[in-house]
């Protein structure tokens, strides 16, 4: 079987809409978009768009979950198993093995929720950029790069979409976003030991996959719709985040790239806006 399979490849039945990541950034309406999105605020159910926007995350979920699921069964199977420093530790594909039952669950239960808050398959895009993630061929920047940045990310997007289950009267969405969240604290937590284990005495192995994690970090704060304001569409999960195995400075830094991109973003979307004339 094939090693290193490339996105384009991957099944996908027609259902499924395929957007590439630089379409998703461009595209005016996406929160994170290159022109400044609209400005998107907290997700509440008194947001006017409060349904859609909660169906749009939950497509969203749910593409995440089928690339999770396949980005991990691809690291159990492209490396050599061993201890060198090509190779990839017998307890480390059981980890990712683990990974994959989660998500396998993840995947249906996104679909179920899909089902529950009226959407479907399809009606929403898929951006490929996780299981691009996953194609790294260093499988430590595959742990942070995937596990630590995108995974971390999902900490945060669950706990957000729990609390909005909480605050619209939703059991059904909290719980099962609570069930999620605990398996992802999980998964950032293996990319958070992984990382320590595998690089201890590779210095610059270790700076080159925080360098990858930062990159993809940065890449999935535009428009800074990830933050801490209380504004902030996607709040920063930061007791969760703790649990995963970050620390408080890589929190800050992330929050801090998050202020950046939303300034950004906003002045961005000074420039385009019509000037009122003389
Ligand atoms: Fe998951
Ligand atoms: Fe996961």
């Amino acid at each position: 079987m094939r090693k290193i399979y490339p996105a384009d490849l991957l099944a996908r039945d027609e259902r499924f809409v395929r957007l590439t990541t630089e379409d998703r950034f461009s595209d005016p309406r996406s929160p994170g978009s290159r022109s400044g999105g609209r400005g998107a605020t907290r997700l509440t159910p008194s947001r006017p768009d409060a349904p859609d926007a909660a169906r749009t995350l939950m497509h969203g979920i749910f593409v995440g979950e089928v690339q999770a699921l396949e980005g991990a069964g691809r690291t159990c199977w492209d490396f050599e198993t061993g201890d060198g420093p090509e190779d990839t530790p017998f307890a480390l594909k059981l980890d990712m093995a683990r990974q994959c039952w989660d998500e396998a669950r993840h995947t249906e239960i996104s679909c179920k929720l899909m089902d529950w808050m009226g959407t479907e398959l399809g009606e929403f895009s898929e951006s490929i950029f996780l299981y691009e993630a996953a194609c790294n061929p260093d499988p430590v920047l595959r742990l942070t790069g995937v596990n630590r940045a995108l995974e971390g990310l999902a900490i945060d997007v669950f706990n957000t979409m729990k609390e909005f289950g909480d605050v619209a009267g939703d059991p059904v969405l909290e719980f099962c976003e609570d069930w999620m969240l605990a398996d992802e604290v999980t998964h950032v937590k293996m990319g958070s030991d992984w990382l320590r284990r595998l690089t201890e005495t590779d210095k610059e192995r270790r700076e080159r996959a925080l360098e990858f994690q930062r990159v993809v970090d940065k890449l999935f704060s535009l428009g800074g719709f990830r933050g801490e304001d209380e504004d902030s569409p996607i709040k920063l999960a930061r007791r969760f985040r703790e649990l995963a195995g970050f620390d408080a400075d890589e929190m800050d830094d992330l929050a801090e790239i998050s202020r950046q991109a939303k300034k950004d973003a906003e002045e961005h979307r000074q420039r385009l806006a019509p000037q009122p004339s003389a």
